[in-house]
């Protein structure tokens, strides 16, 4: 039987529950097929209160060179602040570029409402390059957007990939990648549209189509079913995929994989709800659709598949009393024990 080391990294606030809820998940979809060998690992802000780092060397090395995959909760509290104002316990900086997790796919997806789309956000350079390294002093403080060839061509072929991959957007069919940026307004953006194009030339049975960010903000909403993959710098990733995640009912349902060519790791794409800890009120379907791309990653489909058909039963079933219920009711624990019960019923292990 396979054999599969996963890092888990429960991170802050509703992190811990989120990844009891879905190693449960994640045992269920695994029964008796392959076992996950789990490894926990200390991260996030309370880490850092403790140690004075976020995430440990040895901890990197190993989600690096040890663990198949990882799947991490949400990290940070607000009140945990590094020196230059920022918050400390977030983990996107040592992880995405620690571990050059250059691709950040962020489905957006509901049955009931013709939304089918996967935001690809590039998770290295942008906005995002000189975090915690920006130059400033008392009146004004300034940050780096960083866009190179190889960081561009990179993250839009994965985004190609990903299309070749999908049906099509839900309102026509077409394959198609939209490129988001502001190359009206500034430089960087006008390289990475360049550069789009260029390598969009590879790939002739995909539709390019192209949209400044802000646009795009708009057509997210009013005409969501028109998406199929879109790529995008990673700081107008981080603020779409939100947009996104609003029409589909919110960020409890939307999960991240981060991905580079030598190690992954997968995340919700909300935050670690501190008001919520230990309240067992969380929606965990973002933590558990992240450990569904966890096990798609690790080439296991079926167990993807079998806890997708579970959320899609449990969590986003419509609801006879509403006509369509967008969020699942139940506490997290009684929505995590639906889900393994209906992976169990359905998913037998007869592929043995
Ligand atoms: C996300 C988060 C992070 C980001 C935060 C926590 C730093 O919002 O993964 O979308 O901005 O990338
Ligand atoms: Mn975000």
């Amino acid at each position: 039987m396979k054999d599969y080391v996963v890092g888990l990294i429960p991170g802050d606030g509703i992190g811990p529950e989120l990844i009891d809820a879905a190693v449960a998940v994640l045992n269920a979809a695994a029964a008796g097929r392959y076992t996950l060998d789990f490894r926990w690992e200390d991260g996030g802000a309370g880490t850092y209160r403790r140690t004075g780092r976020n995430l440990s060397a040895e901890a990197l090395t190993r989600i690096q060179s040890v663990y198949h995959a990882t799947l991490k909760g949400p990290a940070g509290l607000p009140e945990v602040r590094s020196p230059g104002g920022t918050e400390a316990g977030v983990l996107g900086g040592v992880l995405r570029r620690g571990l050059d997790a250059y691709a950040n796919i962020r489905p957006v997806r509901h049955p009931g409402v013709d939304i089918d789309y996967v935001l690809v956000r590039e998770n290295t350079e942008g906005l995002y390059a000189s975090r915690d390294a920006g130059v400033g002093n008392d009146w004004a403080h300034t940050d780096q957007l960083l866009v190179t060839r190889q960081g561009t061509e990179r993250i839009v072929r994965k985004a190609f990939e990903q299309a070749r991959a999908r049906g099509g957007a839900p309102a026509d069919g077409v394959r198609r990648v939209t490129c988001v940026d502001k190359s009206n307004v500034l430089r960087s953006y006008a390289l990475f549209r360049r550069i789009f194009t260029e390598i969009a030339s590879e790939y002739p049975d995909i539709e390019a189509d192209y949209l400044y960010a802000d646009a795009a903000a708009y057509q997210l909403i009013a005409c969501p079913a028109r998406f199929d993959v879109l790529v995008t710098e990673n700081f107008i990733g981080d603020i779409l995929s939100d947009v996104g995640a609003a029409t589909v009912g919110g960020l409890g349902l939307c999960p991240a994989a981060n991905i580079g060519d030598a190690a992954a790791y997968f995340e919700p794409a909300h935050g670690s709800a501190p008001a919520l800890a230990g309240t067992d009120s969380a929606n965990p379907t973002a933590q558990i659709l992240a450990a569904a791309m966890l096990l798609e990653f690790l080439g296991e489909h079926a167990g993807a598949q079998a806890i997708r058909t579970a959320v899609d039963t449990v969590v986003l079933s419509t609801s006879p009393e509403t006509g369509s219920a967008l969020s699942p009711t139940g506490s997290l624990r009684q929505i995590t024990a639906q889900l393994c019960e209906h992976i169990s019923d359905h998913y037998t292990p007869t592929a043995l």
